[in-house]
């Protein structure tokens, strides 16, 4: 196989491990009993069971399953919720969570080798920062206000009570709905200001996933301008958020005739697709803080050379007749 062919088959690759992670939390749903018999010995039950039977009634109201008295499938999304997603979500993010939090205590930070050199080098521009900056201003104020609607009943009731939960889940949910828009500007614009040094170099990328990023010791792996740990943030922030996105807004806007079946599936897949970018949001956190030098990279837009010869050395190779870095400021 050439390595045209190898570079292509990488985002096909991503795209099939997202596609497994988003599926495969979902099948307990899907193979979930169907119709389970309510066993009460009482004669008018009669008269509900056979409305959750009918597919549908008549009526005068007009709009989407109008005369769908009891929707049966509701039933099973909300067990499907409380029993599988919301404890599953909780121990993935508080499972990574408790990971970075040890790592980081047991190997402390990586500071850069041989100090810092005193000389800079050009990283992001301004139009590249502002995007990020806005993207993650946004991601914030979207997966804390999420975060609140789906365990703010576990974590806030018993530090707010019920009332005072209340308002911060109306607050909540107004947020997240009016700022999800904003995210569907800010992905496509993440997407394209970071597409060019996010393609996959499939032998210098294979070299550095194999050692973990210089994680298990030995020289530091080659890098270019970003390593593939990066990479595969970039692609599953640019995949899930999509996913985000498309179920949010089918979510945002009940008016397009989407019936309750196909909300139910975008929440679900709204809500799976929640978990990963967060728990990835977890590890890219983790290497900001983690690693001495990077933040600068973002907020000035600029890096020490030594800590550029250290973690990206092909890129620093590639910039050093300028040494001045790349691009506009
Ligand atoms: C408080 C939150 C955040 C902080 C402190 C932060 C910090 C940083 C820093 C310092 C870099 C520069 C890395 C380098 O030049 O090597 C970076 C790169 C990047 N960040 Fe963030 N970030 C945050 C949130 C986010 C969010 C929410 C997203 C996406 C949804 C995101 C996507 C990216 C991407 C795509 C890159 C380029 C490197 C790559 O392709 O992975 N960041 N971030
Ligand atoms: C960083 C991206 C996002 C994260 C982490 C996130 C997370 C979540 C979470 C955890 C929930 C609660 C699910 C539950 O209670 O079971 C939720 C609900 C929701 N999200 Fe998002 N979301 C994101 C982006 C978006 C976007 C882009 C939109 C719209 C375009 C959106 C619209 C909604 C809506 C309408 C709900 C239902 C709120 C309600 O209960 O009324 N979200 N989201």
């Amino acid at each position: 196989m050439t390595p045209r062919h190898d570079r292509r088959l990488y985002p096909w690759g991503l795209l099939v491990i997202l596609g497994v992670f988003l599926v495969v939390p979902l099948l307990p749903y899907a193979l979930a009993e169907k119709d389970s018999p309510i066993l009460v010995p009482n004669p008018g039950a009669e008269l509900w069971r056979d409305a959750r039977r009918a597919q549908a009634g008549t009526t005068q109201v007009a709009g989407v399953e109008t005369g769908v008295l009891i929707d049966d499938g509701g039933e099973r999304w909300r067990a499907y919720r409380s029993q599988w997603l919301t404890p599953y979500g909780a121990s993935i993010l508080g499972g990574v969570f408790g990971v970075l939090v040890l790592y980081l205590l047991m190997r402390g930070r990586i500071r850069i080798a041989g100090g810092r050199s005193g000389r800079t080098l050009r990283r992001h521009s301004r139009l590249v920062r502002g995007v990020h900056w806005f993207t993650a201003l946004v991601f914030l104020i979207l997966g804390l206000s999420g975060l609140t609607l789906l365990y703010g009943k576990w974590v806030l009731i018993p530090l707010l009570g019920p009332e005072g939960f209340a308002v911060t889940a109306r607050v909540c949910k107004q947020v997240h709905n009016y700022s999800g828009p904003l995210f569907v500007v800010a992905i496509p614009l993440l997407f394209s200001v970071f597409l060019r040094d996010n393609r996959l170099d499939p032998k210098v990328d294979l070299n550095w996933l194999m050692r973990l990023g210089g994680h298990l010791g030995g020289r530091h792996p080659s890098a270019g301008k970003f390593n593939v740990g990066q990479k595969a943030w970039y692609w599953i922030a640019v995949l899930a958020g999509a996913v985000l996105c498309v179920s949010g807004l089918l979510l945002d806007f009940p008016n397009f005739g989407q019936g309750r079946g196909l909300m139910q599936l975008s929440h679900l897949f709204h809500t799976i697709a929640g978990v990963i970018i967060l728990a990835f949001f977890l590890v890219h956190l983790y290497a900001v803080i983690a690693m001495e030098g990077v933040f600068e990279a973002m907020v000035k837009g600029r890096v020490d050379a030594n800590w550029a010869r250290q973690h990206h050395d092909l890129w620093y190779a590639k910039l050093d007749g300028n040494s001045d870095g790349e691009g506009p400021e």
